[in-house]
């Protein structure tokens, strides 16, 4: 039986939403989504009210998904200008350096005056509405301020992670058909620069990147830079020229606002496409009842805006709801491990949300770098991007949050959009390890591999039947995919590719991806990409990848590589292997073991029998099950044999 812990008196007390609140808007909310999410809607300036809410099919012959969908409005509009009467001096960004010395506060006035101006340079470099826009920048204000600038002009962004590698910017820039890349010349973590605009430089190299015009760059730590005349332009320097008047361009509910590549079972990373109505209503709603959010908070979320957390909660929905947000460059560990909360002094933050795998590596470090500081200031403490286990859960609430702050920990993905399960902390009573409840309008089941519905407390994958507001719309470029990856399995459902267990209390508990994705320090990967990456090296004839436990990341990734035909196994092969794929995508996808596999086990037909190599590489040889349906049994033996030389 888990640990529970009841709702704090304060929090019952004076939150938004109570217990029966929540019960009472959620039952509203599944009878009756057009009238619950039509009321929401109107949390949003619209330029041209909507009249229609909801028009959903998740028929596969007949999919579409489109919310208030003859509405108009702008997000940058809504995130800035609307504020400027009540909260024009109100800081909007606080910016913390890499160096603890060197922070800024920007109000709601300066943002929206540094936002016009460069929707007016985005606008003079011939940027207009429906053109894409890569964005390759370290966490510095201006990453802020391009994403906005894009939403005023109703250009549609496709952020990249500044770790992601060349090779994986340029292929974004080749599905998404960019105008424009707005970079840095370097980025600083941890201390240590990146060499961004040279990362520009060469992915612009490669293939179907010509729709490149432009690189504007900021200037942030001053490096040497190669600019190409006339493609490459300083950012400050045309920035100085620029009006801060700029009209906001009016955009269709359905308008896209941005594509964001993510990794799926197979092949190379889809661009998730949102639009501009319902992804705010939803980004803004939840975030308010989620953080249970008050006028003097401080709300900081550690994600970078390269991933989903840091465009819903670090960026818009924090600011479509007026508050002030902390975005942080640095890492958690410099210049030491006390960081996080030498911050959080700092700036008096209120509201901390965080991912599991950082609250791990902390838990490393021991109490002592956490309580010799005071986050007295916190109220309340966030999870997200992958499964919290229950040790981690109570040493964040114990050590970090002194047993006062309830944890939401929040489920949801890229595709979401925004958080779909999770406790609201005046209404839920917590249980560390169980994102807990389904948020406003969200309807979880769970199913079994051939489709059936399971009632009650089970365990299966999860699914959910209806729609919400926040829900990527299509695969950019790929509307077939998009049916294909999340409506076939089980049809007229979105599948997440999780499987979850549900508790007699109606506790939903995510026990992690069923599919071929790995989930690395809750940052996603397809284990296809790994391989891909693998035999992509001359040496290499055939690779296999699994996840595998991993104590801090929570997933490590476990190589299988076949080399060809005279090629010999050595040490110095095994490293330069892995330090192939770090640099063919990127630091986050470097594998934490390779272990060399002269067969793969397989199928009669050829598949590869991954459920096997996940055994082996728990080192759980007497649990590979069934293996009389591979072509060569004694594939496995020689695998298991090696797997228990490394130990
Ligand atoms: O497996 C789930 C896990 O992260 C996946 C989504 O990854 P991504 O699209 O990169 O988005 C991460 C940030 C929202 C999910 O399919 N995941 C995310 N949050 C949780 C989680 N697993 C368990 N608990 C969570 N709170």
């Amino acid at each position: 039986m888990a640990n529970l812990h009841p709702v704090p008196a304060e929090f019952a007390a004076r939150a938004r939403i109570d217990k029966a609140g929540y019960e009472k808007l959620y039952a509203e909310s599944v009878s009756d989504p057009e009238g619950f999410w039509g009321r929401i809607g109107k949390r949003l300036d619209w330029i041209k009210p909507y009249t229609r809410v909801k028009d959903v099919s998740f028929d596969i012959s007949d999919l579409h998904i489109r919310w208030y969908e003859d509405g108009v409005l702008n997000v940058s509009a809504n995130c800035l200008d609307r504020h400027l009467a009540t909260r024009g001096e109100k800081t909007a960004i606080i910016w913390e350096g890499d160096d603890p010395d060197d922070s800024r506060h920007i109000s709601y006035r300066e943002l929206h005056a540094e936002v016009c101006r460069a929707a007016n340079l985005l606008t003079h470099l011939g940027i207009g509405k429906g053109d894409r826009v890569a964005i390759y920048l370290p966490m510095i204000p201006e990453a802020a301020v391009a994403m906005l600038a894009c939403t005023r002009i109703g250009a549609v962004h496709t952020i990249v992670f500044g770790g992601f590698s060349p090779d994986s910017l340029a292929s974004r820039i080749a599905d998404s058909q960019c105008k424009l890349v707005i970079t840095a010349d370097e980025g600083v973590r941890g201390g240590k620069r990146v060499a961004l605009k040279a990362n520009v430089d060469a992915a612009l190299e490669r293939p179907n990147t010509n729709s490149v015009e432009t690189v504007l760059v900021v200037r942030r730590t001053g490096g040497a830079v190669d600019m190409q005349v006339p493609r490459d332009r300083w950012w400050h320097a045309l920035m100085e020229g620029q009006s801060e008047q700029h009209d906001p361009v009016p955009c269709e509910a359905e308008h896209p606002l941005f594509i964001l590549y993510t990794s799926g079972s197979t092949g190379a990373p889809k661009g998730v496409l949102h639009t501009t109505g319902g992804y705010l209503v939803h980004a803004s709603y939840t975030h308010e009842c989620v953080f249970d959010l008050r006028e003097d908070d401080v709300y900081w979320c550690t994600a970078d805006v390269g991933w989903v957390t840091g465009h819903s909660y670090l960026v818009y929905g924090p600011l479509a709801n007026g508050a002030t947000t902390v975005m942080f460059e640095g890492v958690p560990n410099y210049p030491d491990s006390s960081r996080f909360w030498q911050v959080v002094d700092k700036h008096k933050v209120t509201i901390f949300y965080t991912a599991p795998t950082a609250i791990r590596a902390l838990m490393r470090e021991g109490e002592d770098p956490v309580t010799r500081t005071s986050r007295a200031s916190i109220r309340l403490l966030g999870s997200v991007g992958e499964p919290i286990n229950p040790e981690a859960w109570e040493w964040y609430y114990r050590v970090v949050g002194e047993s006062r702050c309830p944890i939401v920990d929040t489920w949801w993905q890229t595709e979401t959009g925004g958080i779909l399960i999770t406790p609201l902390p005046g209404a839920t009573d917590l249980k560390p390890g169980s994102a807990s409840l389904p948020f406003f309008g969200i309807k979880p089941a769970i199913v079994d591999a051939n489709g059936n519905l399971l009632d009650g407390a089970t365990e299966g994958n999860l699914i959910l039947t209806d729609s919400w507001p926040g829900q990527m719309r299509t695969v950019y470029g790929d509307h077939q995919r998009f049916i294909d990856t999340y409506f076939r399995t089980y049809p007229g459902n979105y599948f997440t590719g999780d499987g979850v267990r549900r508790d007699e209390d109606g506790y939903y508990w995510i026990t992690g991806r069923v599919d071929d994705v790995i989930n690395v320090s809750g940052h996603r990967l397809g284990t296809a990409e790994v391989e891909s990456a693998l035999v992509a090296h001359v040496s290499v004839a055939e690779a296999a990848v699994v996840g595998c436990a991993h104590d801090i990341k929570g997933q490590g990734i476990y190589a299988y590589v076949t080399l060809k035909v005279g090629v010999e196994q050595s040490e110095a092969l095994r490293k330069e292997l892995i330090a192939w794929v770090r640099k063919e995508i990127g630091p986050i996808a470097t594998p934490d073991y390779l272990q060399w596999a002269p067969g793969l086990p397989k199928t009669r037909s050829g598949k590869i029998m991954r459920r096997i190599l996940r055994k082996i590489a728990e080192n759980a040889p007497d649990q590979l099950g069934d293996t009389s349906t591979l072509a060569d049994p004694s594939v496995v033996r020689n695998l298991v044999d090696e797997r228990m030389i490394r130990g």
